[in-house]
């Protein structure tokens, strides 16, 4: 079903937007998991798959715009709300979205959300009236709300956030970054090293992008040609770059230490290399392990901390695709950033300093340890990587060449790292935030 039709189809429920309402609360102000927050609401609001696709549809509308919703909101209200008024906060910041970004019925964006803060038990019902005044508002003055929302994009990020990128690359390109926050980003393919791109591309109604994925736009990806058969999988195309920096690597034995759900212990299994896939969360190695059935690939998989892991195997290389603060995705994941911290990107960066300090003493002599993170915070890629690099004598870096990339040359370092900005205009509607460093054992 079109977003549009999802809209309108569960435009007239109340306990759908109590469920948006109820979700958006639980992951802003309680820093609850997207998934987890999303599937527990919508389960006991007993929601059937329509309405929950409501649901997500408004809640990622919600995230990736949160900030600038939020300051309009604020330009909207004379006093501003009290601090406890979370509800009505809530309410209005998803009703703005529904007015001014799903374009759902108006009626009915206004008279729900009213009678949801109506309905509510304790003070907040007593906010109802002006709940009704601002949409109504912002329901005849659409067009010009809508160009204030978007005129600052910057808006949409946490403010550190925003800082850390506006030291890192430039205010320019975080402004740019943060911009892509108002498009949907398409759905990219990974197909398996046997199966011909310019055939899937056909029938897929996909084009091959110069990196090798194909691109699309999205769609209920279970229905696609060739899913049930597993000849491909869904991965942003920045997310693919890693796992082909290895150069040909049949036959070998490559360690890919955090690897759950699979993207790339796929991509090097369908390369040919005999895959030791490890993770410590047992659950997400599960969904690996559905992925590798799917699509007929194999790997040895085994739960174990990936700062602790040993193996008698002889290991010719090693992929770590260490866990981070996933800034990079938050075209993807818009919740991400709004559940995380300045603290939580320096408890990671310690976290991957130690990983890739047991992931080097594991790599032999010769071999090739390729390093990524889907963040753009520089402490957890450049930084780390250079921090490395000084304390670690027998370590080079293997610098990455533009060729290797599909002749995309801005995603390369003057240092020869890989690093993605989902603004690069290189790429026809962008990537995810990528940094990737390969470095040799001498
Ligand atoms: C960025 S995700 C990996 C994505 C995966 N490489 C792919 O391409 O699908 C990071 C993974 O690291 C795992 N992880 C976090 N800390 C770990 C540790 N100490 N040891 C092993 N795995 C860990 C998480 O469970 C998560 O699955």
């Amino acid at each position: 079903m079109s977003d549009q039709n999802t809209n309108k189809a569960a435009a007239g429920g109340l306990k759908v937007r109590e469920a948006a309402v109820r979700a958006l609360m639980a992951i802003t102000l309680k820093k609850r998991p997207f998934d987890a927050a999303l599937d527990t609401i919508t389960d006991t609001a007993n929601l059937n798959a329509r309405d929950r696709a409501f649901v997500l549809n408004l809640l990622m509308l919600c995230l990736r715009r949160y900030g600038s919703l939020k300051a309009l909101l604020a330009s909207l209200l004379e006093r501003g709300l009290p601090r406890n008024a979370t509800w009505t906060e809530a309410a209005l910041i998803t009703g703005l979205a529904q007015i001014l970004l799903m374009r759902t019925a108006d009626y009915a964006a206004v008279n729900e959300t009213v009678t949801l803060i109506k309905n509510l038990p304790g003070k907040e019902n007593g906010f109802a009236g002006l709940v009704n005044a601002i949409l109504r508002r912002a329901s005849r003055e659409q067009d010009e709300l809508l160009v204030k929302l978007n005129a600052t994009p910057g808006k949409d990020l946490p403010t550190w956030v925003f800082d850390n990128w506006t030291e890192a690359y430039g205010e320019r390109t975080a402004i740019a970054i943060a911009s892509t926050l108002q498009h949907t980003p398409s759905l990219d393919i990974s197909l398996r090293a046997d199966a011909d791109p310019k055939e899937w591309a056909k029938k897929l109604d996909a084009t091959i992008l110069p990196t090798g994925s194909l691109r699309r736009e999205v769609g209920d990806v279970t229905a696609f040609e060739g899913y049930d058969d597993g000849l491909w999988w869904v991965q942003d195309c920045a997310a693919a770059i890693p796992a082909t920096l290895f150069g040909d690597i049949k036959g070998k034995t490559v360690l890919d230490l955090c690897s759950a759900p699979g993207g790339k212990t796929m991509q090097l299994a369908s390369q040919g290399a005999n895959v030791i896939s490890i993770d410590r969360s047992a659950p997400r190695l599960k969904r690996l392990s559905e992925n590798l059935a799917r699509t007929n690939l194999t790997a040895d998989v085994v739960v174990s901390d990936a700062a602790k892991f040993r193996t008698v195997k002889k290991v010719d290389h090693i992929l770590l695709d260490a866990p981070c603060s996933a800034t990079g995705t938050l075209r993807r994941n818009p919740d991400v950033i709004w559940t995380k911290t300045q603290a939580d990107v320096d408890k990671l960066a310690n976290l991957q300093a130690r990983l890739l300090d047991h992931a080097f003493d594991l790599l032999p002599v010769g071999g090739t340890l390729v390093y990524c993170v889907c963040s753009l915070e520089t402490q957890e890629g450049i930084e780390q990587i250079r921090s490395f690099l000084d304390h670690v004598t027998n370590a080079a870096r293997l610098p990455i060449t533009p060729d290797e990339v599909g002749g995309l040359a801005t995603l390369i370092t003057d240092d020869g790292d890989l690093l993605c900005l989902p603004s690069d205009p290189a790429l026809e509607g962008g990537m995810d935030g990528f940094f990737a460093a390969r470095i040799v054992k001498n």
